[in-house]
């Protein structure tokens, strides 16, 4: 299939998520909700938030750090940071985290997807590699919801949660394991007021149940799509990683695609949503329990404000997740 073709290859993974952990009861002790609630509608038992003097591209930097680490490798051309929390609106995050990664000289831009964010990355640095404009890049999903959830809003205040996770794409053959097979884009900005922190505001506001509705038909078409544009059956993936908004989301999801039962990948129980990390944290975690592995069909959906979506397909490489 690949005839020597150049194409981007996930060599390394990393996560960064803060030492501080929210529990539901911790919530619960000053929201009108519950653990109950919280659990049986979303799946999400405890989150992670980032002190305050931690910033995004703090969460960005350790995140890359530790992929470039797992892939045993000290630099790369390109950093590309999907984030829905920059630090400032002026400049980019990405030069920050390339300069304190020591790699100061490496093309540098943010990408802001909101919750489809890593998986536009990943589409567009592995378009970069395979196009020859980089040889390697740092593809990394960095949040600090934190700094744009109100904590008086229950409907959003118990979803969200703070982190970073990683990939390092090098240039290889597009047949090892590991080689990004398809990506595929898209969006619908129609719904631009479903998800938005609206001009002039701090907060974020979501019609959570409209995004709910729209969320699962679209995720399944992508999943479909991008499985078919590979040559595979829903039967035949592995493992189905999306983006961590709703357990119950992810299951209709599963169930819909017709995918074999224990191929779906979830960490939101622990971490809740990262929003543009949520992907690599959940393939990171996937990996440690070895829940993944070499060769396995990959499917990676993501869906959220924009409204964006996006899925890439690809087998699983032999690669060891590193933490910050
Ligand atoms: O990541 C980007 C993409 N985002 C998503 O995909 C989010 C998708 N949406 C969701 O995950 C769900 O819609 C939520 C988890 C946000 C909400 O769950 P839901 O089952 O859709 O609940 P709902 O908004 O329809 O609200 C049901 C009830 C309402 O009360 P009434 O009107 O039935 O009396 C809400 O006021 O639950 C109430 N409610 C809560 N109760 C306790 C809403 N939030 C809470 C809460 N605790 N935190």
């Amino acid at each position: 299939m690949s005839e020597g073709r150049t194409s981007a290859v996930l060599t390394g993974l990393g996560t960064c998520l803060p030492e501080r952990i929210v529990t539901n009861e911790d919530l619960a002790g000053r929201l009108d909700t519950s653990h109950e609630w919280i659990h049986s509608r979303t799946g999400i038992a405890r989150r992670h938030v980032a002190d305050p003097g931690t910033s995004t591209a703090d969460l960005a930097a350790a995140a890359g750090r530790a992929a470039l680490e797992s892939a045993g490798r000290s630099d790369c051309d390109l950093v590309v940071v999907a984030t829905t929390t920059p630090d400032r609106a002026c400049p980019a995050t990405a030069p920050a985290v390339a300069s304190a990664l020591g790699l100061t000289g490496a093309g540098a831009f943010d990408l802001s997807a909101v919750c489809s964010g890593f998986v536009y990355g990943l589409s567009v640095a592995a378009a970069m590699i395979t196009a020859g404009t980089s040889r390697s890049a740092l593809v990394i999903g960095a949040e600090r919801y934190s700094a744009i959830v109100d904590p008086e809003d229950r409907g959003t205040a118990v979803i969200f949660g703070d982190g970073a996770g990683a990939v390092l794409l090098e240039g290889g053959d597009a047949d090892v394991p590991g080689a990004v097979l398809r990506t595929e884009l898209g969006s619908d900005g129609t719904g631009n007021e479903l998800i938005t922190v609206p001009p002039g505001e701090r907060y974020l506001r979501m019609q959570g149940r409209e995004v709910y509705t729209r969320a699962v038909p679209t995720m399944v078409e992508s999943a479909r799509r991008i499985a078919e544009s590979v040559g595979w059956r829903p039967e035949d993936i592995d493992a189905f990683v999306g983006h961590q908004a709703n357990l119950r989301i992810l299951e209709s999801v599963a169930k819909r695609l017709g995918m074999p039962p224990g191929g779906l990948i979830t960490n939101i129980e622990d971490v809740g949503n990262t929003a543009a990390a949520s992907i690599p944290l959940a393939l990171a975690q996937a990996a440690d329990q070895g829940r993944l592995q070499r060769g396995d069909r990959v499917v990676l959906t993501a869906f959220g404000g924009g409204l964006t979506w996006g899925s890439a397909a690809l087998h699983w490489p032999d690669v060891r997740p590193v933490h910050r």
